[in-house]
């Protein structure tokens, strides 16, 4: 079959596509005709050598497609069926034909549902709901401020926080031109990034966000925290930025009632499958039902590396797809 490689840690550049052998489903697993990959922020990770991960690698973490094959011990999913799917904790999405565990895929039958918005759903709008959900523990009425708002993950987090309960959902964005784009996501404010720190008070009536979610970092991750309100938490779950690490005083949480949370799908999907399994559900139920908005551009597989480039300039709103079969 054909996959995209990584075969040497690099730029954009070291993406190849390459032939492997069709991998076939183990116990509790089935094994997926790919139609489309999404592409993620989490992939430049791996090409750039951030997760130690032994080489040659297909990277891609979520696929739309049709079963292929159902392995040993798994009920409920058979060959020819149309489902999403989380290849996050092994990788492999870049491919005709990926293996991943029963618990992470989602059946699409009867659904209103294409199979190029399908596969940017397993990533980053079941990351938005566990975020808010399990990370957060957001509870109705909560404010909440969601950075790079018009973006991947961004583009989930504020409708996630709408569908979850939330009261007053705001959004940052890098530039003015991205501002409508969050804005139809849902966002009821919008703000440039660089400006959040005179905007907080007005936005808030001066008592802060209950819940920052923060995936960019460096100065962001400084103003987010000085963004909540008492007894606030801010979920830290990426660094788009690529700053460096910020430290946060603990006592300084002790002080103004404030806390800070960790979330990473992948190490959430390893350890707790059956609960990333049923918010992948849940989020493609919610896109199905029109609940949920995603914003996809398609490229075929043969441009991993455009896809790649685009995500690192930080240009790019909504999501990318790769197209194997279409
Ligand atoms: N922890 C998890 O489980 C998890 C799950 C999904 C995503 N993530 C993380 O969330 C972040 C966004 O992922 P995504 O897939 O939504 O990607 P994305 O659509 O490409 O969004 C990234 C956004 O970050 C902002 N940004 C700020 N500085 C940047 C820089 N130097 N280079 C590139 N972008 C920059 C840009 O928005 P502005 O123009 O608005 O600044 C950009 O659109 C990534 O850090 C990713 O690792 C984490």
């Amino acid at each position: 079959m054909k996959a995209v490689a990584i075969p040497a840690f690099g730029g954009a550049e070291v993406l190849r596509v390459d032939e492997f052998e069709v991998p076939e489903p183990g116990p509790g697993q089935v094994s997926i005709d790919v139609a489309y990959a999404g592409a993620n922020f989490a992939e430049v990770l791996y090409r750039r050598g951030v997760v130690d991960v032994p080489l040659p690698f297909v990277p891609g973490i979520e696929v739309s497609g049709h079963v292929r094959a159902v392995g040993p011990e798994v009920e409920g999913l058979r060959p020819g069926q149309p489902v999403a799917a989380l290849t996050i904790v092994d990788g492999g999405g870049y491919a005709e034909v990926v293996v991943t565990s029963a618990d992470l895929v989602a059946p699409l039958d009867g659904l209103d549902l294409g199979l190029d918005i399908a596969a940017a759903i397993p990533s980053n709008s079941t990351t938005a709901f566990l975020v808010l959900d399990r990370a957060a523990r957001i509870e109705p009425g909560e404010t909440v401020l969601v950075h790079a708002a018009a973006g991947g993950v961004g583009s989930q987090l504020g409708q996630a926080a709408r569908l979850l309960g939330a009261g007053r959902v705001a959004g940052t964005v890098g530039g003015p031109a991205k501002i409508g784009t969050a804005r139809g996501f849902g966002y009821d404010d919008v703000v440039l990034r660089d400006e959040l720190p005179d905007r907080v008070a007005a936005l808030t009536g001066g008592r802060g966000f209950d819940i920052v979610v923060d995936m960019v970092g460096g100065p962001a991750r400084r103003t987010s925290l000085d963004a909540l309100a008492p007894m606030g938490r801010m979920i830290v779950m990426g660094n788009a930025s690529g700053a460096d690490d910020v430290g946060v005083s603990a006592n300084e949480l002790w002080f103004a009632n404030k806390s800070v949370a960790g979330f990473n799908l992948a190490a959430f999907s390893g350890a707790f499958p059956a609960d990333a399994g049923r918010a992948l559900r849940r989020a493609v139920a919610a896109a199905a039902s029109g609940d949920l908005r995603l914003q996809v551009e398609e490229l075929p597989l043969d441009q991993a590396a455009e896809a790649h480039r685009r995500i690192e300039s930080g240009a790019t709103t909504g999501k990318l797809v790769l197209a194997l079969r279409g």
